[in-house]
């Protein structure tokens, strides 16, 4: 008789009730049991990735585990392994297959028992004894006896397995027969939720953001933030920051605060004054001395709750403190949620303009809770609108069309258009900073779209209230259509159409009138750019709706005259 059994360990951890269907799946257990095969076919199951560790070893090691044995010995292989696992417990969900002795290891152990859902896959020795014999090439084997040999690393390394959240014992089963059961475990576990309280019962939108090497996903939805201290755990350590500001502070910090007290995760804030001001020099070191105060090293991950202002300026603190640590964002802007919080840019301002100190470094985990665009002032709202209008404008045309059907749904409470709009942005800024993850290859620049313009425009208004940046960027749109018919590229009715859909939800879509500029001071500023690349400035410009382009030939004195113009009428 096939024999299959499946055992929950009564020492699972405390947290195992809550573990989320966000962690990676970790399979452990000795040599020969099948993680390999199971896992891929575990995860073909799953929709995810598989990863073997022990080839992501040799990957980095650049050669075989029998010589890194050979060269280092079992001590420079499990230091190798505890790095390699660090790196993959840090991606995007996946199935991950390991050594029959990282599971041993006391620092790899913990990090997966923090992080992932560890499986151990179980089964007699005689058939170990069997497969192992078929592949004799393990370092371990070679030493003695096989059969000897499992049979004391079974002894020896059973009371580690059995720390394990899940317990499969396989044995002569069919791997496939051992990945159902592997799968229903994981939805007994996944099935226990967090509650949703806002009363929308629909699971979050998860949307993996594939930068190489430093994969992370985008969890959107309506109430995520009342659960927050659940769906922030598996990328916490002991410690954490908060860094807001003192809007945000107001409305979600307390909340927030207790749910990470309740994981058991030590908690204190920084709060900025609210608004552009604060992406300076003075807020930065402020953040910098309270982390290192705080103790916060390489492997904490630090919160930035807020708009995009808190999301650069913690995101840019992150990526300089010890030469970078981890952050997690949770924007509570529309525009935070449909740009800046993805992707990884990060910066605070200079006064001699916007953004001109920053880094690439990307977010280990965005939460985007939709409902806490609720007590979102309209003006923010119709300001994080226009990066939405954006994403269709780019590339997207049918985005566009859906957009001029549905955008005041979009900006209404609480709506599924909300949350679709807000997807389909994430999914489209992913899937071009996937393409081009530091704006070095000409695809990213491409969300630079109206930003030219815009940043001209911010610039002229002191970066001041009396123009948001979203509201700048509507403007810029609007002039980088014209300029792109006014140089006979685009159809004049597309131009038309993207200033009436901005004008018809209530975006200003001309320049100031009470702007005292000129068309050679705009440009002036936009000689700021910084992708400016020996003094050419690359404009993004329109064949039409959804099809954006980088022109790099653009004559600024014809851009002045232009503006000049618009500024007339
Ligand atoms: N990193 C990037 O890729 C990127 C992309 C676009 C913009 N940005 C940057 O983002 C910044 C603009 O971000 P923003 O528009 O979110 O501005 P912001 O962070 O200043 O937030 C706008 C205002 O809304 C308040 N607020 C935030 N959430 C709220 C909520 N849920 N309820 C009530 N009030 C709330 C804030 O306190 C603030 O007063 C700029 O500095 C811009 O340069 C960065």
């Amino acid at each position: 008789m096939q024999e299959t059994a499946l055992t929950r360990h009564p020492n699972a951890l405390p947290n195992d009730q809550t573990a989320p269907s966000n962690r990676s799946i970790v399979l452990v257990g000795l040599m020969g049991v099948g993680k390999t095969t199971i896992g891929r076919r575990l995860a073909h199951q799953l929709g995810l990735d598989f990863v073997d560790a022990d080839e992501e070893i040799e990957k980095a090691a650049g050669c075989s585990i029998a010589d890194i044995f050979e060269r280092f010995g079992e001590y420079g292989f499990r230091d190798g392994e505890r790095r390699v696992m660090h790196r993959l417990m840090a991606g995007a969900r996946q199935v991950i297959a390991t050594g029959g002795g990282a599971f041993v290891d006391a620092a790899t152990r913990a990090l997966i028992l923090a992080e992932g859902l560890a499986v151990w896959l179980d089964a007699d020795i005689d058939i170990l004894v069997d497969r192992t014999a078929k592949r004799n090439t393990r370092p371990l084997l070679q030493t003695g006896d096989p059969r000897e040999v499992l049979m004391r690393l079974a002894e020896a390394r059973k009371p580690f397995y059995q720390q394990a959240h899940i317990h499969i014992s396989s044995n002569r089963s069919p791997h496939d027969v051992t990945v159902q059961s592997i799968l229903g475990a994981l939805k007994d576990r996944m099935t226990i939720q967090p509650p949703v309280t806002n009363g929308n019962s629909n699971a979050p939108v998860e949307i993996p953001v594939n930068i190489a090497g430093k994969p992370y996903t985008v969890e959107i939805g309506a109430g995520l933030l009342a659960t927050a201290g659940i769906r922030l755990r598996p990328y916490l350590k002991s410690r954490t920051v908060i860094v807001t500001d003192n809007s945000v502070a107001g409305l979600y910090l307390v909340n927030l605060d207790r749910q990470l007290k309740e994981q058991g995760v030590d908690v204190s804030h920084i709060i900025l004054p609210a608004g552009e001001a604060a992406k300076n020099f003075t807020e930065l070191s402020a953040i910098l001395s309270h982390l290192v105060d705080r103790g916060i090293d390489r492997a904490d991950a630090i919160i930035a709750l807020g708009g995009g202002v808190v999301g650069d300026i913690t995101g840019f603190a992150a990526s300089i403190l010890r030469r970078g640590c981890r952050f997690i964002q949770i924007p509570t802007t529309l525009l935070a949620q449909v740009d800046s919080s993805v992707g990884g840019k990060t910066a605070i301002n200079l006064p001699q303009g916007k953004n001109l100190v920053g880094s690439f470094h990307q977010p280990c985990f965005v939460l985007a809770d939709t409902a806490v665009l609720d007590t979102l002032p309209r003006r923010q709202l119709l300001a994080g609108y226009a990066e939405i209008v954006k994403y269709g404008l780019i590339n997207d045309a049918a985005f566009f069309d859906w957009l001029e059907a549905n955008g005041q749904a979009v900006l209404a409470s609480n709506s599924t258009e909300r949350t679709y709009a807000i997807e389909m942005s994430v999914r489209a800024k992913a899937a071009i900073v996937a393409k081009d993850e530091t704006e070095s290859s000409g695809v990213r620049e491409l969300l630079n779209l109206g930003h030219t313009f815009g940043h001209a425009l911010e610039a002229a208004t002191g970066f001041s209230d009396a123009l948001l940046h979203g509201e700048a960027v509507a403007i810029g749109i609007v002039l980088a259509f014209d300029y792109s018919c006014e140089l006979g590229l685009c159809p004049a009715a597309d131009a038309v159409r993207v200033r009436h859909h901005f004008k018809s939800v209530g975006l200003r879509t001309s320049l100031i009138p009470w702007l005292a500029t000129s068309g050679e001071a705009l440009v002036q500023y936009m000689m700021q750019d910084k992708k400016i690349r020996s003094g050419a400035l690359p404009f993004l410009l329109a064949h039409g709706i959804g099809q954006t382009y980088l022109e790099h030939t653009v004559d600024l004195a014809h851009v002045t005259h232009f503006l000049d113009k618009a500024l007339a009428s």
